[in-house]
């Protein structure tokens, strides 16, 4: 069996978004430029653009029942994401979140809700045939299931070949203390500027080389910074920048880094350079940045 698809683990969530050119004052009523419902969540995103660029791919999360739970699972299809693994819980709240977008500094506040819907377990994780994936991407969020979850991937790895393997990559973009346990287990290690803050550096190279200690041997370890673009360090020590790709108006960033994380993927898992894939992550999600939605990346 050719292993080609790539599997995202984590969030999916309604992004109820209110597009605004001027921010809101506090306690005012105003009209806003526009409303959408989107699907949103950083594992559901970044497989919206790994279906954009061509990579066949299964998002795994959990969802709720109802016209919500209908509106994501019709857009999942509408982008060819595999649903397959997702687990309903009918008496569970969506989540979701308002999110103000504004077109004139391409700004995104995110309120975001999560009442009661559980994440996906280890024992849920089980049953899936690793058979046929070459990646399995995790967003970092119930980290002491997701270790678990990490560890069968790495006991199947120790049985085959490295060319057989499935890369293993995860986002810590939050700033939680259990979370930090996913640096040493992963093959590309995603972090935020946010995680890099609280750890005390000041710039995406800083956050790199005082962490990189944190991964295992030969892993690589990324850090995008919003318009200064995106570093990553890798086993021989070498700094790798790419610029931003600002597109000519700043429009939209809801997802830009769920964005860069998918592009970053795609080209590595199709075994390209370092240097090519942060700099066609930042192109992507550059583009991305200057439309509302994923869409114009088809
Ligand atoms: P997020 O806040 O969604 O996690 P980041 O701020 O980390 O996203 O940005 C991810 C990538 O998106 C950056 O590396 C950059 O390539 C692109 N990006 C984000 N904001 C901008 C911007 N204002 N101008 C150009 N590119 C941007
Ligand atoms: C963007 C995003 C949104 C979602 C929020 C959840 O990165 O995934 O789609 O509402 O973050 O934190």
């Amino acid at each position: 069996m050719e292993r080609q698809r790539i599997l995202c683990v984590g969030l999916v969530c309604l992004d109820i978004v209110s597009v605004v050119d001027k921010y809101p004052e506090e306690d005012s009523d105003s009209r806003c430029v526009s409303q959408r419902w989107q699907r949103g969540g950083n594992a559901s995103n970044s497989c919206t653009v790994l279906s954009l660029l061509g990579a066949p791919c299964s998002f795994m999360g959990s969802l709720s029942a109802g016209p919500v739970a209908d509106f994501i699972l019709e857009d999942f299809q509408r982008f060819c994401i595999d649903v397959s693994l997702v687990s309903e819980h009918a008496q569970c709240a969506s989540p979701a979140s308002v999110v103000i977008s504004n077109t004139s500094s391409g700004s995104r506040t995110i309120l975001h809700t999560n009442r009661n819907l559980p994440d996906v377990t280890a024992d849920d994780f089980s049953k899936v045939d690793l058979r046929q994936y070459k990646w399995i991407h995790w967003e970092g969020r119930n980290a002491d299931e997701q270790v678990k979850m990490i560890e069968r991937v790495m006991m199947h790895n120790s049985k085959l070949p490295p060319q057989q393997q499935i890369t293993i990559s995860v986002e810590i973009e939050k700033t939680r203390e259990p979370l930090y346990q996913l640096f040493p287990l992963a093959d590309v290690v995603f972090i935020s500027k946010d995680v890099a803050r609280h750890f005390g550096f000041h710039s995406a190279e800083a956050a790199l080389r005082g962490l990189y200690s944190r991964v295992k041997p030969g892993a690589v370890l990324l850090c995008a910074w919003a318009e200064k673009g995106a570093e990553a360090l890798g086993p021989d020590g070498m700094l790798i920048h790419s610029d931003a790709f600002p597109p000519e108006a700043l429009v939209d960033t809801l997802g830009a880094g769920d964005t860069f994380n998918a592009a970053v993927i795609y080209k590595l898992s199709r075994g390209e350079h370092l240097k090519d894939a942060v700099t066609f992550g930042c192109r992507v999600a550059g583009r991305k940045c200057g439309f509302h939605g994923y869409e114009g990346l088809r």
